[in-house]
C-alpha cells in the first residue's frame, strides 16, 4: 500500500473525494472575510450594535473565537459562526483583521 499524492486512496469515492479537498486546499480568506464583515463592518469598523473587529489583535480574535467555541464567552450568533470554520481559517482570518489594525488602516 502505498499513500497516493493526497493520503491514502481507499475507495473511488474516497479518491473523489480526497482530489476535491485537495483543489481547494487554498484556503479563501477573502471570501470567509466578506462574511464576516456582513456584520462587523466593512473592514470590521462596525457601527452598529455588532462589535468591531477593527481594533482587535490576532490573538484576540482566535481567543474570542475558541471562548465562543467552548461556549467561555456569552453569545447570541458567534458561538454558531465558530463551528464553520476550520483552525487554518479562523487563523487566517485573525490574522486578516489583526494586521489591518496593526497597519492603522
Ligand atoms: C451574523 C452576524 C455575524 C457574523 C457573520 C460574524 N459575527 Fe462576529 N460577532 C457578532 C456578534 C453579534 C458578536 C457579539 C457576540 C455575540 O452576541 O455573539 C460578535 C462578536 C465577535 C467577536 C468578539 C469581539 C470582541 O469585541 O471581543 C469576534 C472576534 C468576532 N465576532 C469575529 C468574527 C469573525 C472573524 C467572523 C467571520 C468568520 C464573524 N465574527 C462573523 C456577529 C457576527
Amino acid at each position: 500500500m502505498s499513500a497516493g499524492r493526497c493520503g491514502l486512496s481507499v475507495t473511488i469515492v474516497a479518491v473523489v473525494l480526497l482530489v476535491s479537498a485537495c483543489s481547494r486546499q487554498e484556503v479563501n480568506i477573502d471570501g470567509i472575510v466578506n462574511t464576516c464583515t456582513t456584520c462587523h463592518g466593512p473592514d470590521g469598523k462596525s457601527s452598529g450594535a455588532v462589535p468591531s473587529l477593527y481594533g482587535l489583535s490576532e490573538e484576540e480574535i482566535v481567543r474570542a473565537f475558541e471562548d465562543f467555541a467552548m461556549g467561555e464567552r456569552e453569545s447570541t450568533i458567534m458561538d454558531r459562526i465558530v463551528g464553520a470554520y476550520s483552525d487554518e481559517e479562523i487563523r487566517g482570518v485573525a490574522k486578516y483583521f489583526g494586521d489591518l489594525s496593526k497597519q492603522g488602516k
